[in-house]
């Protein structure tokens, strides 16, 4: 990736997120990323059809099925060629190297998914990467909600192993990112009752496996 930067970006915040990445696996961060590249994708997601968006599948490959009692959310996959996604490629390919130079992950790309859940969606508990079976090491979720409030639900719970409670819960605010090693925390999207947007991007390793 080629990417040109139209921002400086702080080394210190990458290595922040590195060291919460090696000490508990995961890091939960606020207004991360510069306002223009949040209000640069808030605009474009905000000028995309209904069309543009399927719902979303679980499995791989051809065993790809929609199930609802599952999963409720639409998504549309990303790429750097839509205009809005540019600088939100460009940062997250700052995070790549940043995390290839401190932890040694050996990340070679990203796969960028935008998901919307209508009221009344939700993603039960899963796991992002079972470990051999997908080559996704790195998990990143942006939200991208102005005024989300607590009443609208739809909080990203994250889960230690079969642990029945959850150790965080993440509301869906404008400009929190999660970050987490895929293969580590089982998670969920409770129940939302509002229009909910998040972007995610898993950062893959190349061994051969087929990411989806
Ligand atoms: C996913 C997922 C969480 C969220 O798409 O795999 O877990 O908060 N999304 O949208
Ligand atoms: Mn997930």
């Amino acid at each position: 990736m080629t990417t040109q930067l139209d921002f400086t970006l702080d080394d210190t915040l990458f290595a922040d997120i590195c060291d919460q990445l090696a000490t508990q696996g995961y890091v939960v961060m606020h207004n991360l990323l510069p306002t223009h590249v949040l209000h640069a994708l808030l605009d474009g997601i905000t000028a995309l059809s209904q069309n543009d968006f399927k719902a979303a599948a679980i499995g791989r490959a051809q065993d790809q099925q929609i199930v609802e009692t599952i999963r409720r959310d639409k998504i549309c996959w990303l790429n750097e060629s839509m205009d809005f996604t540019h600088d939100y490629f460009a940062w997250s390919e700052q995070l790549r190297l940043a995390v290839n130079r401190y932890l040694y992950l050996g990340l070679f790309d990203q796969e960028a998914m935008l998901a919307y859940y209508a009221p009344g969606a939700f993603y039960k508990r899963h796991l992002d990467a079972f470990r051999g079976q997908t080559n996704r090491r790195l998990t990143s979720i942006l939200y991208l909600n102005p005024d989300w409030q607590p009443s609208h639900g739809g909080e990203l719970l994250m889960y230690e192993g079969d642990e029945i409670e959850p150790f965080q819960v993440v509301e869906p605010r404008f400009g929190t990112m999660v970050i987490f090693l895929s293969e580590l925390f089982p998670h969920e999207v409770s129940l939302s009752h509002h229009d909910r947007y998040s972007l995610t991007s898993w950062y893959r390793i190349n061994d051969g496996v087929p990411g989806h």
